[in-house]
């Protein structure tokens, strides 16, 4: 009988060990050059929806700074919140594309002062929808995030909000916090129609939609915190910070 551990057989497993050797290196090489390439892609892919997001706001008459402000402090709630820290940096990069659906609103309707039809109504609330479907085409967990933060943060605690009328916590946490977040940064900034709300008066209207359009332990939070984030939002309006810091990949 052959001895199947002569010199020559072992040779001939050294060529194939070596063989599969340089194929699984071959094979991470390509995964490692496959992963680089789809990160660059996820990178492009979110800068250019963040950018339309920032088209929606400037053509609604902000600075841009909003964008800002909401992934920044949505992140600095959910660290508050106790929500893990991944996911609070994740909110961070997904929460300023909440609009993003916006930019499928007609101007006439998005610049309108004063009350909406039932017609603008319909066309300005679709701006959840629009986002949730332009976000979703990825399905990254960023964008995934993204998209769940756009279809939702326009729900309200009492199910009374839209487009699907979840009611408490079957709305996702990030959508809760974006809400909040979203309501007291749009009171707080001056309108082509009207003022500037002063903080303390914006915080009173956040406190009388506590169990109705708002999570109570949200807005708890945000109260019980406010001096921190109010002087977040100064430090971001005063020197803010680039655009790139709501991409970066950390
Ligand atoms: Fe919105
Ligand atoms: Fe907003």
């Amino acid at each position: 009988m052959p001895n199947l551990f002569t010199p020559a057989a072992k040779s001939a497993d050294d060529s194939s060990d070596a063989q599969k050797d340089r194929l699984l290196a071959e094979l991470g090489q390509r995964h490692h050059e496959c992963s680089e390439a789809l990160s660059e892609l996820t990178q492009a892919h979110h800068d250019a929806l963040l950018r339309l997001a920032l088209t929606a706001d400037f053509r609604a008459n902000d600075t841009g700074l909003h964008i800002l402000r909401i992934g920044f402090l949505a992140e600095a709630l959910a660290l508050l919140l106790d929500e893990p820290v991944e996911f609070a940096h994740l909110l961070r990069r997904a929460a300023p594309m909440h609009d993003v659906g916006k930019s499928g609103v007609p101007d006439a309707v998005l610049k309108k002062v004063g009350v909406y039809n039932d017609e603008e109504r319909q066309l300005m609330n679709a701006h959840a929808v629009i986002g949730a479907q332009l976000l979703g085409r990825a399905r990254t967990p960023l964008f995934r995030l993204a998209a769940e933060v756009a279809l939702t943060h326009h729900e309200r605690w009492d199910g009374g909000g839209y487009p699907l009328g979840l009611v408490g916590a079957a709305i996702p946490v990030a959508g809760r916090i974006v809400a909040v977040v979203d309501f007291f940064d749009a009171l707080t900034m001056a309108r082509p129609y009207r003022p500037a709300y002063s903080d303390a008066v914006a915080l009173q209207m956040m406190v009388a939609q506590r169990g109705f359009a708002f999570d109570p332990l949200i807005v708890d939070t945000y109260l019980a915190n406010a001096d921190v984030l109010i002087a977040m939002r100064e430090r971001i309006n005063a020197q803010p910070p680039s655009f790139e810091t709501l991409v970066d990949d950390c």
